[in-house]
């Protein structure tokens, strides 16, 4: 089966300006004392977030199941090492990280198994006190919607179909058109699976753009205004509970 993120890599990597300008600068503000640090970015796509804290004095591993992904990263964001690798295998990497980062990851995984494996296996290469920023699409952001740079289209349109698919289109910052599934996972689906696993939630923002960003890109006003992005920092405890 063709990889859906491994066809849509080239245009995925002309930039998402909700990426750049929403959830960089917040995921920056919550690791913010990287150097020195090992940090294991998964679903690394193109690499942004890896190479940003690679820049910082991070030793940055990116994993990502798309091979294209990966290729292109090592191409386009050098300040990290790469591999291909699914989420629900990191265990095998038999390393632990001071830092974990998922950026819009668990909203393309496409049934429970592999929510619960891939929080499974984060926890097993996680420190004990080691930090896990998990950031991902807010679960009660508007599911059918039209924006300048994202539309979205939920058939079933109700918050409590979990796993449901969504269609998502996104325009990225050269203005092609990217178009793939998300799925749709509650606030008790995230927050009753974390806590399986030795992991505890220890602070929840929700990233939107500051007015400055939105009086440069306009664009983004709406997302000054709606939940559309949620952010979990979540600490691995020292000891097994
Ligand atoms: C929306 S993109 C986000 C990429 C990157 N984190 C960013 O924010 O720029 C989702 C990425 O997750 C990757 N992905 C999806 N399912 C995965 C899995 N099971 N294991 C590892 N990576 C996965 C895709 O290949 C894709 O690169």
């Amino acid at each position: 089966m063709t990889n859906i993120w491994s066809k849509l890599s080239k245009t995925y990597a002309e930039g998402i300006s909700t990426t750049e300008y929403i959830l960089l600068p917040n995921v920056a503000r919550a690791l913010d004392n990287v150097d020195g640090k090992s940090l294991l970015d998964v679903g690394c796509g193109y690499g942004l977030f890896s190479s940003f804290f690679g820049q910082r004095g991070a030793r940055v591993l990116g994993i990502d199941s798309s091979k294209k992904m990966v290729d292109l990263a090592k191409k386009v964001s050098p300040k990290a090492h790469y591999e291909a690798m699914d989420v629900t295998k990191v265990s095998q990497l038999n390393q632990d990280f001071d830092y974990v980062l998922a950026v819009m990851v668990f909203c393309t995984l496409n049934n429970p198994q592999d929510f619960y494996n891939a929080f499974r296996e984060i926890s097993c290469v996680m420190k004990p006190k080691g930090r896990f920023v998990l950031v991902d699409e807010h679960p009660a952001s508007k599911k059918n919607l039209e924006t300048a740079v994202l539309k979205r289209q939920f058939p079933e349109n109700s918050y409590f179909n979990s796993g449901q698919p969504y269609r998502v289109l996104l325009s990225t910052e050269k203005g092609s058109e990217v178009s793939f599934d998300n799925y749709q996972w509650t606030l008790e689906d995230y927050a009753n699976t974390i806590r399986n696993f030795n992991l505890e939630i220890i602070g929840i923002k929700e990233p939107r753009p500051s007015p400055k960003t939105c009086q440069e890109h306009p664009e983004l006003i709406y997302f000054l205004e709606n939940p559309e992005y949620i952010l979990f920092d979540i600490q691995k405890r020292e000891k097994d509970a």
